[in-house]
């Protein structure tokens, strides 16, 4: 046989094999499984491998979502790679599914990405039985801890007068507030669950602080969506290197504080939520050996009562702080409203709230703009269901997505603009609004919601009732930007403020 014949016979061959392996490995990828008794909502033409994430905008996916529901309704399918995901948008669609239709629509979805934050356990990504033994265990603890109560409204105020007098020692010069912001808010957290507060310039607090900060970053990059469309990349992926170093050093910080206070917990005076857990630990162990109450469900649980718990109030606050320098007579209607209710000398308290109708439809307002948690986080369906007239599998993954709701046009009379004349009536009284729904709802609704809600009352209202809040000298309103940086949370771009004490 001539060299070119042996060479052509090889060609042939590999030309044979590669187009084999490749119709096999689609065939398996694409294959029709028994989707044919489910019926999918209609949704954009999907690309093989990547589905639709070419459409997608990587910075801000809410607003393709958004985009594309104003084309194939409030139920439509989207593509994440080889997976259908059911996309819910509008208030009525995402109230009927998360709470007239909470069973079917409350289990916690779950990509590669989220697993790698705790396999199940814990609160955020827990699920089953042993989510549902947390998300009550802590809510129970958090109540006994002051959650609602006087107790925390304490702690609150105290920890508001530490970063009163640091907003202060800037006497009146630009600065930007995030990490003293931060390290307030995570402070109220820690004292839950350590027992303790910390400096603002403990350095193990600020690293913590930074680790949990760059993880909330990392999972929504590009490289980690492609590591959800193709696990097999993970350990090529320097994103994913950083996460997983990340959660072990923060998993390391809770561990060894929870065997520190494993021989010494004393029954009768539980200090914290780790104590609280340790002391129901060793009651649960004499009787059931297979007690969720295990080590690496307190590390979770307590890591994501840090995380959770802090970058979104916190990243509220800063929205809070930006608004009020960007809108001068806005500010100057709360500043009179404090003064008239509160005065100059004592700290404000909770039941304050229902004398302050404008203050509070401000905050509410503040919530509904900022617009935190934009995409919400994964649900899936629990079983097989009929929504809408579509038949979708168990195991579906969902996204109520909170920004339509939120900006839906069909509620806010000026969506797009903040205006707290949304949550008032023409007498000037509050009013609630059904589609204000920045903390979810349903089985999953967030865990800290009043928690958060005091915070943010009682940190806005002491920082307005010392301070008078300005853009720094040759900033104007109109240069303040209020697009938000991308990310899993919506936070405004870093900016810096004067407070000048009145
Ligand atoms: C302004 C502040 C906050 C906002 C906007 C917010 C928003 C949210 C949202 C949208 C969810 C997802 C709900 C769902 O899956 O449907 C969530 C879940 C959660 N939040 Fe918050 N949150 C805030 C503050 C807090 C605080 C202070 C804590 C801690 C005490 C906390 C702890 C949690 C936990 C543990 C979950 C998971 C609940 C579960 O899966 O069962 N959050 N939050």
């Amino acid at each position: 046989m001539s060299l070119i014949a042996v060479l052509l016979a090889n060609t042939v061959t590999v030309s044979l094999i590669f187009i084999f392996t490749t119709a096999f490995f689609f065939y398996f990828l694409f294959k029709p499984s028994k989707s044919s008794v489910y019926r999918f909502p209609p949704g954009p033409a999907a690309w093989p491998v990547i589905g639709n994430l070419n459409i997608l905008d990587m910075k801000k996916p809410q607003e393709t979502l958004c985009q594309l529901s104003e084309k194939y309704g409030n139920v439509f399918t989207f593509h994440m790679g080889r997976h259908k995901v059911l996309v819910l948008t509008g208030y009525e669609t995402v109230k009927e599914a998360l709470v007239n239709r909470a069973d079917d629509f409350g289990e916690r979805g779950l990509t590669h990405t989220s697993t790698m934050f705790g396999e199940g356990t814990g609160i955020i990504f827990g699920y089953g039985e042993s989510w549902k033994t947390m998300r009550r265990f802590t809510l129970s603890t958090l109540r006994d801890f002051g959650m609602g109560k006087r107790t925390i409204e304490d702690r609150i105020v105290e920890e508001a007068q530490c970063l009163l007098d640091v907003f202060e020692s800037h006497k009146g010069d630009p600065f930007d507030p995030t990490t003293n912001i931060n390290s307030a808010v995570s402070n109220v957290i820690c004292t839950i669950v350590f027992g303790d507060r910390f400096d603002y310039n403990d350095s193990q607090f600020l690293r913590l602080q930074q680790l949990v900060n760059q993880n909330i970053k990392l999972v929504t990059s590009p490289a980690m969506r492609l590591y959800d469309i193709s696990p097999f990349l993970g350990s090529f992926l320097a994103n994913f290197k950083k996460i997983y170093s990340n959660i072990f050093e923060i998993q390391m910080f809770f561990s060894n504080y929870y065997h520190e206070r494993l021989d010494i917990v004393d029954r009768n005076d539980l200090r914290s939520f780790i104590d609280a857990f340790i002391a129901k630990q060793q009651e649960e162990k004499a009787k059931n050996p297979n007690t969720y109450f295990h080590e690496m469900n307190m590390v979770t649980t307590a890591r994501n009562l840090f995380a959770a718990g802090t970058e979104t109030t916190s990243t509220t606050l800063r929205w809070g702080l930006l608004m009020m320098i960007k809108y001068p007579l806005i500010q100057e209607k709360v500043h009179a409203e404090i003064q008239a209710v509160i005065g100059k000398e004592r700290p404000p308290r909770v039941e304050d709230r229902k004398d302050m109708p404008y203050t509070d439809a401000v905050l509410h307002e503040i919530q509904r703009f900022a617009n935190v948690v934009p995409m919400n986080l994964l649900h899936q369906t629990k079983s097989d269901i009929d929504f809408k007239g579509y038949r979708i599998p168990k195991g579906t993954p969902v996204i109520p997505l909170l920004t339509s709701v939120l900006f839906d046009k069909n509620h806010w009379e000026t969506p797009h603009k903040f205006n707290p004349q949304h949550f008032l009536d023409a007498h000037g009284k509050f009013v609630k609004r059904e589609a204000f729904m920045p903390f979810s709802a349903g089985r999953r609704v967030c865990l800290g919601e009043t928690l958060a809600k005091m915070e943010l009352f009682l940190f806005f209202t002491l920082l307005l009732q010392r301070f008078k809040f300005s853009l720094p000298l040759g900033i104007h309103a109109e240069d303040v930007d209020l697009s938000p940086t991308p990310g899993l949370t919506n936070a405004p771009n870093p900016y810096k403020l004067c407070a000048i004490r009145q």
